[in-house]
């Protein structure tokens, strides 16, 4: 007989593994198909945000980051050090520390909430069904039925015809993150979110780094003043970003990789180290899904849910990168919880209206809300207020003065339409804007908080003061 559950989610990432355990905490008897395996060929819980995602990114961006500090910002703290080195291969080890605690962390989860991990590749057979082939053994079948079942499988790289992996010089955001030692030339196809971060490590670490973008506009989703800026701030620190450009084709030549690509116009050739190709990410359908389940897939490859994750199929909901919205990990881990609140019978709903981004480059750019672009194409009346690192005090104290904080606000009602900071520790000061717009606050209620001093948070103070030109460190012109 078939094993069978209350709820059945297919995919251990962050979204995935954040809907079962909310399940079980709301008693549901509850298993998480994942048939992902480590390089040890150990099985994994986590995803890709986990083993080779957002987690691992960090944890080289933070070690780029001690090093270029070390490098060329301690001096300017009165504090000398000798030549300082990098260890590539020691810093892989301890990424791959990182990931390992957290993973088991997320197993250690599982037993204490009793989720039962079924270690291999789910497929939704019907509305009640899921095949498993187990990731051991014979690869050996079985089926389990459950009364709900989540689809959580996430998003792969994108490939581009022009540019295929082949694992050593041509790689994708995995590949990027395994180097062992500091290609002396990079080429990056897609100035993103995942160019730019990489792009950023590799840099700092030695690489001389060039960025292909195929849109005209730098990070077109980012309020385009903060962008403007951050293009600025990427070029002066040595990032070559080509707008406009699209890659023709790529070849194997000597040590390295010759890329060919046409900007506006003329065709180009470079040659570089490595490649990473950072164009985008797709949902991860595969054949998680049997033909035969009337599970509709939208055009773009997103599986097709309403505002409440429900698919086309009763009983069966989708959630994360294989659904439409922002491929960011805490925008599943919400559908996540709303989900497994929803089929234990509460009410619950994730406001996609108001989702934090973040890019984790130096300076971090970090937003939430409407950009001013947006609130200007769709006829909305705005101010705006600003206010500079360079007049905060903490700021200057950590010599992190670079970038600001600007605030929109509803011309009329003075609620707050959208927050964007470009600047040290923006990914931690962005949760300030969060919470003020989902409890709908107005600029002014930002204005009448008090914030400590001296803190960073004091520049979104003052850009809401400046909403009304009553900023105080700054002449309001
Ligand atoms: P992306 O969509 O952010 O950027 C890809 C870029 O590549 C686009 O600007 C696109 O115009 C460009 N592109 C596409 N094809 C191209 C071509 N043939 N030649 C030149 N340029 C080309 O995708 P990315 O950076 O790969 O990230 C994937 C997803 O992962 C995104 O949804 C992103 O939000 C998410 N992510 C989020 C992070 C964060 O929040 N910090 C970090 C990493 C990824």
């Amino acid at each position: 007989m078939n094993k069978s559950y209350d709820v059945v989610v297919i995919g251990g990432g962050p979204a995935g593994y954040v809907a079962a355990i909310r399940c079980t905490q709301l008693g549901l008897h509850t298993a998480c198909v994942d048939d992902r395996v480590n390089a040890k060929g150990e099985p994994v819980l986590g995803g890709c945000c986990l083993n080779i995602g957002c987690i691992p990114s960090k944890a080289l961006l933070d070690s780029s980051e001690q090093y270029e500090k070390l490098e060329h910002r301690f001096a300017g703290h009165g504090i000398n050090v000798g030549k300082v080195s990098v260890d590539v291969p020691a810093m892989q080890a301890r990424k791959e520390r990182i990931v390992e605690r957290l993973t088991k962390g997320i197993e250690t989860l599982f037993r204490a909430n009793k989720v039962e991990w079924l270690q291999g590749y789910g497929r939704l057979i019907d509305g009640s069904h899921v095949e498993i082939t187990a990731v051991s053994g014979n690869g050996d079948k079985s089926v389990v039925e459950a009364s709900h079942i989540i689809l959580a499988c996430g998003s792969q790289p994108i490939d581009i015809d022009a540019a295929p992996l082949d694992g050593t010089h041509i790689v994708d955001s995995t590949g990027a993150l395994e180097f062992q030692e500091v290609p002396a030339t990079l080429g990056i196809v897609g100035a993103g979110a995942i160019g730019l971060e990489l792009g950023s490590v590799w840099r700092r670490l030695g690489s001389k780094v060039v960025l292909l973008e195929a849109m005209e506009d730098f990070l077109c989703i980012v309020d385009q003043q903060v962008a403007k800026q951050a293009y600025k701030m990427f070029k002066d620190q040595g990032l070559d970003i080509h707008l406009g450009t699209r890659v023709v084709s790529t070849r194997k030549e000597g040590k390295g990789i010759t890329i060919c690509y046409r900007e506006r116009d003329t065709e180009h050739e470079i040659q570089v180290a490595r490649l990473i190709v950072a164009a985008g990410r797709r949902p991860n359908l595969n054949s998680t899904i049997a033909p035969e389940t009337e599970l509709v897939v939208d055009e773009g490859g997103d599986i097709h849910v309403d505002e409440f994750c429900r698919t086309t199929v009763p009983n069966v909901y989708a959630i994360g990168d294989a659904v439409r919205g922002p491929m960011l990990a805490h925008k599943g881990s919400e559908e996540g919880i709303a989900v497994a609140e929803m089929i234990a019978g509460q009410k619950s709903q994730v406001n996609y209206e108001i989702i934090p981004n973040v890019i984790y480059t130096l300076p971090e750019i970090a937003w939430v809300g409407h950009t001013e672009q947006e609130l200007k194409s769709s006829g909305i009346p705005y101010r705006t207020g600003h206010f500079p690192f360079a007049a905060n005090g903490r700021a200057q104290a950590m010599e992190e003065t670079t970038g600001m904080v600007k605030l929109i606000a509803h011309a009329d009602t003075d609620q707050i339409l959208g927050v964007h900071i470009i600047g040290a520790c923006a990914s931690e000061l962005i949760a300030e804007a969060v919470l003020a717009m989902e409890y709908s606050a107005s600029a002014e209620d930002l204005a009448r908080t008090v914030h400590a001093h001296p803190t960073l948070s004091e520049a979104l103070h003052e850009a809401a003061l400046d909403i009304d030109r009553r900023a105080i460190h700054k002449a309001n012109l």
